[in-house]
């Protein structure tokens, strides 16, 4: 939710003789962020996440609400995502990690250092300064807890096994998977999005040095979306309009928007997990050198839709309905069998929709072995799309639309999945509150 208040980064820089200046410039801050979440309701039980209109550098995202922010959030144009391992093997220390990193994203989302500065020169200050004069810039921070949190080779390594959701399964391996153990998995998951790529990583790089000695990072990725014009769905490396089919809260009164169906847990869940949301990411490596060797309209077979307009196949408006039953003259569909978007549809899936969050990464170039025709060998791009799904319950959701895609989708000619990860992200956080609050004080 964008919100009125920002403080820049700027009016943290504390120098050794202004301690009394400092201390009255965070207490005024601290108000501020206490009116701010005051006046815009954000209490439990709320739903958050719509932008109220204010955009550019100096916009702040809300932290605490009934939903954790990056999920509803309009979409910033910069993401770094990291997974970590704990390393801890007490309970208390995971809690006191979550409870410093919460307060450490309240601070950094309203555009503060990660902690307050120490005024000592002799002691690291509570933030390495690399946001420094850098407004909030949309930040959000985004939380999840992998499988590893509650179970770790059977281990119940936390008294937390017997609040594994049902919902946070091991991904079965699907047609075409060629993972990287070392790009999957993790513990804890945290997902920084902000309209400056140093915003993000800023935010990032404090937690893990909060973290430490209780968590080591296991892998990251780092993503990017056109900056767009206002109204205009962002075109993905492959030149296609890339989101115009997304669950939304909009819709006519006889039929609502599915978002908050489709997005937030319920009570078919823990208890703990009502209000959360599971996060799916994938790293998909797109082979851009033999995407842009294809012909357009073969292109557009590919995908179902136009690649100019991003309006479907033999339709010119992007929002139309896809028209999935359209024939040509020889009775052959429109859009085809195995096009991308039909594969996707919740037509043709049941009804299950997730809300995508995607962003473009670009790692410079690897050494790869296409898996199709031409089979070539060499240096290539190493870059594609951080595909990142939210959903009520992956198994109903991601796993229910990608079995079949992963089997007979045009697009995995061009794509190959080598990062993963499933993450449960809890509700929002309350004032005062920590982020996981509500898992850890329901198990024993
Ligand atoms: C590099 C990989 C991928 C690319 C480049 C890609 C690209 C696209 C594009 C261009 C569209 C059409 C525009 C839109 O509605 O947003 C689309 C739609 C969609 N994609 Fe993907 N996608 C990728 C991977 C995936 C994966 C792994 C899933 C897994 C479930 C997925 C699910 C969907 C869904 C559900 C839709 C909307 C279908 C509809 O209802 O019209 N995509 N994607």
């Amino acid at each position: 939710m964008s919100c009125p208040y920002a403080t820049s980064r700027r009016g943290m820089l504390v120098g050794a003789g202004g301690l009394l200046a400092a201390t009255t410039v965070r207490a005024s801050a601290q108000t501020q962020l206490q009116s701010r979440v005051q006046t815009q309701g954000q209490t439990q039980g709320q739903t958050q996440g719509q932008t109220q209109g204010q955009t550019g550098p100096a916009a702040a995202e809300a932290f605490y609400g009934a939903h954790q922010a990056g999920i509803a959030t309009p979409q910033q144009t910069h993401c770094y995502v990291m997974a970590l391992d704990l390393t801890t093997t007490r309970r208390a220390d995971v809690v006191a990690l979550l409870q410093a990193w919460t307060e450490a994203a309240a601070r950094m989302t309203a555009g503060k250092t990660a902690e307050p500065l120490s005024t000592d020169l002799s002691r690291p200050r509570g933030d390495g300064g690399s946001a420094l004069d850098l407004p909030p810039s949309r930040l959000t921070l985004t939380f999840g807890f992998g499988a590893g949190l509650f179970v770790q080779k059977g281990a119940d390594r936390y008294g937390l096994a017997a609040q594994r959701p049902a919902a946070l399964v091991d991904l079965p391996r699907f047609n075409g998977d060629q993972l990287d153990p070392k790009r999957c998995g993790g513990d804890l998951m945290v997902q920084a999005c902000a309209d400056d790529p140093q915003v993000a990583f800023h935010a990032v790089r404090e937690l893990v040095r909060i973290a430490y000695d209780r968590a080591h990072p296991r892998w990251a990725q780092s993503g990017f979306l056109a900056a767009a014009p206002a109204g205009d769905t962002p075109r993905n490396l492959m030149g296609f309009r890339d989101g115009t089919q997304n669950p939304t809260t909009a819709g006519p009164p006889d039929l609502p928007g599915r978002f908050d169906d489709v997005v937030w847990a319920g009570a078919e869940g823990p208890a703990w997990m009502r209000g959360g949301s599971y996060l799916v990411a994938r790293r998909i490596r797109i082979s851009l050198e033999h995407w842009d060797r294809t012909e357009v309209d073969f292109q557009e077979q590919v995908i179902g839709r136009h690649k100019m307009s991003g309006a479907p196949l033999g339709k010119t408006a992007e929002f139309e309905p896809l028209g999935l039953d359209r024939v040509d003259s020889d009775g052959n569909p429109i859009i085809p069998q195995n096009a991308h978007v039909r594969l996707g549809a919740a037509a043709a899936n049941g009804g299950a929709e997730i809300l995508r969050r995607s962003y473009s990464y670009n790692d410079g170039l690897s050494f790869t072995a296409e898996r199709w025709p031409p089979w070539r060998q060499g240096m290539m791009y190493d870059a594609g799309l951080l595909f990142l799904a939210y959903q009520r319950d992956p198994r109903t959701g991601f796993i229910r639309i990608f079995e079949p895609m992963s089997k007979l989708d045009a697009l995995n000619q061009y794509v190959t999945h080598n990062g993963s990860g499933l993450f449960a992200c809890p509700p929002g956080v309350v004032l005062g509150g920590y982020v996981g609050q509500s898992l850890f004080e329901t198990a024993g």
